[in-house]
């Protein structure tokens, strides 16, 4: 409402007052009382008419904030949507058979924002590294889509001069960047590769002169470097010194050149496990010239899982985004770990081990039985009677059980011998057990004053790691005159029994 309005309609209200006060008094004041009633009742009503007059200029004040306000939101929204139509959208991650890659709205990184959606322009994007919902905030980096790089910028990337000092690192930069160290190494952890770039333009400024070490970089964990150029991490180097071309032979860096003309290094350094630099130390620059510069953090490309994966790190590159249990494939076996995945693979407690996973790719035991005497040495030892026989790997006429994937078997075997009576001659029976042929092992028993058909035990118990293929059966391998591998029909007094312990999965797959 305007305020005149308001003033009209208010003054207007005076007069019907003014005019309907008169009327009520009309039988019994004097004049003078009646001017007097009349004029406290306009002083009233002045009073109350300033108190509106105020009330309404604070309303209008506030309109005009809240106006104000709005325009405000509107712009501020307006500038929202221009935002988030740059983040990028709809990440389906690349393996799509995996079912627990979730949609993400936010790409990790802009080689993964092209993978899923090729028609994206270089540019500013919002990514999340270290996953979307969690860890750090969402990060804005400049996206090369013909490259699939992801470029981190910094405050330290214009040339800049070193200025003159004599000691080692007396002049020192701390390198700020546009992202944090940990969005910054589940970047690394996803890339293929990552890389640096850093020029020191020098005269008479050397990085290491007469063993003294006066310049190097730190790394992200602050450790100190002192190569300028590829990922040689300990020694200290420059391009110049990888080639095998520095201005002189006997230095690794142009720069360590004692004479006085202007020297540049200018190095690659693509060692993504210590990248970035954190810090830029120089020193020795007494009577130099130097000036440093350094590129942004860059990584390119997605650390692909070849095969199945063995590790919560190879899960968490896939895409999963559940922690929990998962089962990976171990080295021969499938491994239980518990992936926390919202932590990056280099936090303490990304994986836990949890064991093995009892994995057989199909289920291999048997137990069989004798029901007749046997005598026969050197020929493997049939069975009639099958218990049981999973997996069909024990073939009972032969006798012989194949194995039918590689992995650690046990076997068991008991039998009763029979003896003829004897005097202090000994009578004896000999089990062996045998591996394609090669005895491993041996169960026997001997007697001497025996009386007629006398049984004695004999028993052969045996743990081995076989190939596939690999063939086990018993044998008598030596028996005295007479004397039987006793059985007979409802008797069943040999048992041949053996399983798969573990399964070597990965030979089997
Ligand atoms: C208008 O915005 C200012 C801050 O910009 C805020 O302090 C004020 O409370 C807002 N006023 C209203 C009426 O929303
Ligand atoms: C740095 O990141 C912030 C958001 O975290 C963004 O607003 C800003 O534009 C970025 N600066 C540069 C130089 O990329
Ligand atoms: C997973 O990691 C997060 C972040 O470090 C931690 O808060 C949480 O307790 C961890 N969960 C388990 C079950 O270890």
């Amino acid at each position: 409402m305007a305020p005149l309005s308001v003033c009209t309609l208010i003054r207007s209200s005076v007069l019907v007052v003014f005019l309907w006060s008169k009327c009520s008094y009309c039988a019994v004041p004097t004049s003078e009382e009646k001017y007097a009633h009349l004029e406290s009742k306009i002083a009233q009503l002045e009073a109350r008419l300033d108190h509106f007059e105020n009330v309404i200029k604070v309303k209008d004040h506030q309109h005009d904030i809240l106006v104000e306000n709005v325009s405000q939101l509107q712009l501020a929204l307006h500038h929202e949507r221009q935002t988030s139509s740059k983040l990028v959208t709809s990440i389906n991650v690349n393996d799509r058979s995996n079912q627990l890659a979730v949609e993400r709205t936010v790409a990790r990184t802009c080689q993964e924002a092209i993978l899923a959606d090729s028609s994206l322009n270089s540019g500013m994007y919002w990514i999340d590294p270290d996953g979307q919902g969690y860890g750090d905030a969402p990060i804005y980096v400049y996206c090369d889509m013909s490259k699939g790089t992801t470029s981190i910028s910094h405050d330290t990337e214009s040339a800049m001069d070193v200025g003159n000092c004599a000691d080692a690192g007396c002049y020192s930069r701390a390198v700020n960047y546009n992202a944090t160290q940990r969005q910054m190494s589940a970047l690394a952890d996803l890339s293929v590769e990552c890389h640096q770039s850093i020029k020191y333009e020098c005269s008479q400024a050397p990085f290491e002169l007469d063993g003294i070490k006066y310049s190097w970089w730190n790394d992200k964990n602050g450790n100190e470097k002192y190569f300028w150029a590829g990922m040689n991490t300990d020694v200290h180097t420059c391009q110049c010194g990888i080639d095998g071309n520095c201005v002189e032979a006997s230095t690794k860096c142009n720069c360590d050149s004692a004479a006085a003309a202007l020297q540049v290094d200018d190095g690659v350094v693509s060692d993504k496990l210590v990248l970035p630099v954190t810090q830029l130390n120089f020193g020795g620059t007494q009577n130099a010239a130097a000036v440093h510069t350094l590129g942004r953090f860059e990584c390119s490309g997605k650390e692909t899982v070849s095969g199945r994966p063995r590790s919560c790190l190879d899960l968490w590159r896939i895409g999963h985004i559940l922690s929990g249990l998962h089962s990976v494939m171990g080295t021969n076996m499938v491994q239980s770990v518990y992936c926390n995945l919202t932590k990056i693979p280099s936090d303490a407690g990304f994986q836990t081990e949890i064991g093995y996973i009892d994995v057989k790719s199909s289920p291999t035991y048997f137990y069989v039985q004798k029901n007749l005497n046997f005598d026969a040495t050197n020929t493997p030892i049939p069975f009639e009677i099958s218990k049981l026989n999973v997996g069909n790997a024990m073939d009972l006429a032969s006798g012989k059980f194949t194995a039918p994937r590689a992995g650690t078997y046990y076997f068991s075997f008991t039998g009763l011998a029979s003896f003829p009576a004897t005097g202090s001659t000994k009578v004896y029976l000999v089990v062996q057990l045998l591996l394609n042929g090669a005895a491993v092992g041996m169960g026997s028993t001997d007697e001497a004053n025996t009386i007629n058909s006398q049984l004695t035990p004999i028993s052969l118990h045996s743990t081995l790691r076989l190939n596939s293929g690999d063939q086990i059966w018993l044998e008598i391998n030596e028996i005295s005159l007479g004397a039987q591998l006793y059985d007979k029909a409802n008797w069943q007094s040999t048992h041949f029994t053996g399983w798969i312990l573990e399964e070597e999965l990965v030979n089997s797959l």
